[in-house]
């Protein structure tokens, strides 16, 4: 990695798991990381282990009153926001302001911070998803599971595949408003972290917690995908992964996302549905003919 001094970067969920490690690996290199975390005590004890300048901020991304007051508190510009933060679970719950959890946390609550941020982001956004994107859908009837039984993997995989259509929609709007900010997704492939599958199965999730220790890789080297979107040499719209094993583990590299994530219009239908749940928008304006340099006749 690059020098990153001069840079200023923040990480949800930057106090433990691939959050942690990118975090430690940035601010290494010389750039001052913010780590956006719900457990402060947590937080300053990972910051403590690493070295230059590591601030640590509150953000409970499972709360939109908590997302907004940590927007409010960050003054002037930064350079990267990395939306790591994740959650799973085993049985259904709901956020502070009601939505299923996973949904909440992992896709609006990033969806929002992003919105609240935008502004005065410089330079990237990047938003970590999961391969389990590829078996999911988006059920724009229920999204909330309301009305169907709760598959906790299934809602997993909704809000991994809802991380990846945000940041291609908010790459092509981005580039409609004449923005030099860019958005780039990443995967970690297998990590051992304090991620636990809850597949809605307990035998495989007793399987895949007795598999981890031989086939997966640490944090950190779950978290290189998201360090080469957030600093490296990668055009807008890039996701990235392990490059190895199918994608579980090995060096990060761009790689291809399921179709369903790339569909615009799914994306956009998405974005319109996470605006009416979190009451933010899409905040920088429109590019006009002037401002994209042309005539206007
Ligand atoms: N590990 C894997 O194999 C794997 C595979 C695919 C995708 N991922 C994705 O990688 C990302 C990082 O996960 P990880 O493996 O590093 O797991 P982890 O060790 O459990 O870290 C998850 C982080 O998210 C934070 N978090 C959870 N809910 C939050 C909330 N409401 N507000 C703020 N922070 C919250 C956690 O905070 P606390 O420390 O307070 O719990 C923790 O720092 C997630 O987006 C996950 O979906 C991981």
């Amino acid at each position: 990695m690059p020098d990153q001094t001069g840079r200023t970067i923040i990480v949800t969920g930057g106090g433990s798991g691939i959050g942690r490690a990118a975090a430690a690996a940035l601010s290494a290199k010389g750039a001052r990381v913010v780590l956006a975390v719900r457990d402060q005590d947590k937080g300053r004890a990972a910051a403590a282990t690493m070295d230059g300048e590591v601030d640590v901020r509150p953000l409970d991304l499972a709360s939109l009153a908590s997302i907004r007051r940590f927007a409010a508190g960050i003054d002037g510009s930064f350079s990267v926001l990395i939306n790591n933060a994740g959650t799973m679970t085993d049985e259904l719950r709901r956020t502070a302001d009601g939505f299923e959890l996973q949904f909440g946390t992992n896709h609006l609550g990033h969806f929002a911070l992003t919105n609240l941020l935008l502004n005065r982001i410089t330079e990237r956004v990047v938003t970590v998803s999961s391969t389990a994107h590829r078996s999911a859908r988006i059920d724009f009837d229920d999204p909330q599971w309301e009305r169907r039984k709760y598959r906790p993997f299934g809602a997993y995989g909704q809000s991994k595949l809802a991380n990846l259509l945000f940041s291609f929609e908010l790459q092509r709007r981005l580039i409609a408003a004449g923005s030099p900010v860019i958005a780039a997704s990443a995967h970690p492939g297998w990590a051992a972290t304090g991620f636990r599958i809850t597949s809605g199965s307990r035998l495989l999730d007793a399987l895949a917690a007795a598999c981890t220790p031989a086939l997966a890789h640490g944090p950190e080297g779950g978290s290189l995908p998201t360090l080469l979107a957030a600093v490296g040499d990668v055009p807008g719209g890039s996701f990235i992964g392990p490059s190895r094993f199918g994608g579980i583990r090995g060096p990060a590299a761009v790689t291809e996302p399921s179709a369903e994530a790339k569909n615009p219009d799914l994306a956009r239908r998405l974005w319109e549905l996470s605006e009416r749940l979190t009451g933010t928008r899409f905040p920088l304006p429109a590019m006009t003919d002037q401002t994209a340099g042309g005539t206007g006749a």
